[in-house]
């Protein structure tokens, strides 16, 4: 597949398998969480694609809510430091919390975000990750409670994940190769 000028794209997980996958997790969200309610926190904006097929899958009450936090520059290098650029609209006490992130990469973002929410007193606090690069962990305690793939240490973009904003559309998550600079 090719991408935008010199970069090119290379398929890595394929639709029809990222869709198989989210549905088995949807199910196995509404088991764990059989006769209560959850409470999904998207992270903005790359998980927004993975939470609102997710969603769908879920068979128990379930509301939603939206945060937003910079990690990433407009580059594929992280910075290492984590801003809260927009916070939850409504209170989770009391709430059975699962935060959805489209990856888990070195763990700096989710380590933060898990401080900020456990503060906020919910009755319990998962993680919910399409996918999962642990070879590139820093944050080794971070850890997903419910992971769709694990990947190689490569750069992907699609199925909401971007490289400089662009390439969220891609129904397929594809490993990305910039030009040489
Ligand atoms: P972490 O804080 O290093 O775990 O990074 C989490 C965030 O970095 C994710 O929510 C993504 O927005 C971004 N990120 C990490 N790896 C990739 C990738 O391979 N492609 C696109 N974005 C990524
Ligand atoms: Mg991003």
């Amino acid at each position: 597949m090719h991408g935008h000028g010199q970069e090119h794209l290379k398929v890595l997980l394929r639709s029809s398998a990222i869709q198989k996958r989210v549905r088995e997790m949807g199910h196995q969200i509404s088991k764990d969480y059989k006769g209560q309610r959850v409470h999904l926190i998207g992270v903005l904006k790359g998980a927004a694609i993975f939470l609102s097929d997710l969603i769908r899958q879920i068979r128990v009450d379930v509301s939603l809510d939206f945060m937003s936090v910079s990690s990433y520059g407009h580059g594929s290098q992280t910075s290492g430091q984590v801003r809260l650029m927009k916070d939850l609209d409504t209170s989770i006490e009391g709430l059975n919390v699962i935060v959805v992130e489209d990856i888990l990469d070195t763990g700096l973002t989710l380590g933060y975000l898990l401080r900020v929410l456990q503060q906020r007193k919910p009755n319990s606090l998962k993680i919910a990750a399409l996918l999962d690069k642990p070879e590139r962990r820093i944050k080794k305690d971070v850890k997903a409670d419910y992971v769709g793939f694990q990947i190689p240490n490569e750069f992907v973009v699609g199925y909401g994940l971007d490289y400089a904003e662009r390439y969220r559309n891609l129904k397929d998550v594809c490993v990305l190769s910039l030009p040489p600079s």
